[in-house]
């Protein structure tokens, strides 16, 4: 998804400055990773399962299982939920492509239920039209660090008998109306994208879950469906979080809160100086949800005018997404047409995330905001 994300200080304003926080907490990751390779244990070991514990803990569930990308969690997720070949899986279309290509890659469909247009979460009012017979999960993703409206996800999901998941690839730490993100399905995928807010330096992703069941059967799938030394219950994959990342990854997670709240702060900063201009939406963050900011996403209508704006003033900014996943190639043999998902076609036309990691200065801010404010006014 990052592959063109400024992620150094070279710009301006970077989008996100990964070497500023290498310089904070260097000396802590080399002792973390100095300390595996003292070991010599890369795969399967205490760090892992330390990670497991904790980042369970964080989202206040009771399992963790370490996975080698979010995506592998979002596929060996579904399977663990009993989703199969020819099953239907409603997602939103307004979200990363691996949301739906996990859905793809274990031969089930994607089945797209639009978005809200003041969340970019999935719409619990359109679910009803979009569920079949065939349809056996929803997967709600909790975009750029909010959380989706679940209540009305899982009461629906209870009375159509479906099972939910949580993507909660960009909103560790967030809250719903007092309960964490990713304590709220029957499981949830995390990612450690480097770019995320808890990111590892490769890949890496964990599946979390209140279900011993799940998380046991989990174990089996990322580790070629063993269920013993050689013995292979049925067909897994080699899927697992790797010991060097799992030690740079709990040493953030030390970070994580005061990280957290640095965003938070640098968001209010930028609704406060943003407020009142004419044609931009700040994102909305409705009551008794708590929004880890991810990224910080405004709206307008001129949006690739100021993209081109903030490009010339060396401002690092980026579209998630340009393309709604209905609209994608991918997904032509669906056969959808522009103005089926019409919230996440409004969504990917107008949206923009600024700057935003914890080392953000305030100047910075001011700067980020005083370009759109001068642009907005010509
Ligand atoms: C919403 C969402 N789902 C899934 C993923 C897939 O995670 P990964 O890149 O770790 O495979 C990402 C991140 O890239 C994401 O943002």
């Amino acid at each position: 998804m990052s592959a063109q994300i400024q992620t150094t200080s070279f710009a301006a304003v970077p989008q996100l400055d990964l070497v500023a926080q290498y310089a904070a907490i260097g000396e802590e990751v080399r002792a973390a990773v100095d300390k595996v390779l003292a070991s010599q244990q890369f795969i399967l070991g205490r760090e892992g399962a330390a990670l497991e514990t904790e980042i369970a803990q964080l989202c206040g569930v009771a399992h963790g299982v370490g996975v080698a990308s979010g995506t592998d969690a979002l596929i060996l997720g579904l399977r663990a939920c009993g989703v199969e070949a020819g099953d239907e899986v409603i997602i939103p279309p307004f979200t990363f492509v691996a949301t739906g290509s996990a859905v793809n890659a274990i031969g089930a469909k994607p089945r797209f239920a639009d978005i809200r247009r003041d969340t970019y979460n999935l719409d619990p009012s359109d679910l009803a039209r979009r569920v079949t017979p065939k349809t056996k999960a929803i997967i709600a993703v909790h975009l750029y660090g909010l959380s989706a409206d679940m209540d009305p996800i899982l009461k629906f999901a209870r009375s159509h008998n479906l099972r939910v998941i949580e993507d909660n690839a960009q909103a560790v730490g967030a809250s719903y109306k007092g309960r964490p993100t990713g304590s709220m399905g029957d499981l949830a995928c995390l990612s450690f994208y480097p770019t995320k807010n808890l990111g590892a330096y490769g890949d890496a992703g964990m599946i979390v879950t209140n279900s011993a069941e799940m998380a046991d059967r989990l174990r089996t799938l990322r580790n070629h469906g063993q269920t013993g030394k050689y013995v292979s219950s049925e067909p897994g994959w080699n899927s697992r979080l790797d010991e060097i990342q799992a030690a740079i990854l709990r040493v953030k997670l030390r970070h994580l809160l005061e990280w957290q709240r640095a965003r938070q702060k640098h968001a209010a900063t930028y609704s406060k100086l943003l407020l009142g201009i004419p044609g931009i939406a700040t994102p909305l963050v409705p009551e008794n949800y708590h929004h880890v900011f991810h990224q910080y996403t405004i709206r307008l209508e001129q949006r690739d005018a100021l993209q081109q704006a903030l490009h010339t003033r060396n401002i690092g900014n980026s579209v998630y997404y340009p393309v709604p996943l209905h609209l994608q190639p991918l997904y032509t043999a669906l056969g959808h047409k522009p103005g089926d998902f019409p919230n996440a076609e409004h969504a990917a036309n107008d949206v923009i995330s600024l700057p935003m990691y914890p080392e953000l200065r305030s100047e910075q801010i001011a700067r980020v905001a005083e370009v759109i404010a001068e642009f907005v006014k010509k």
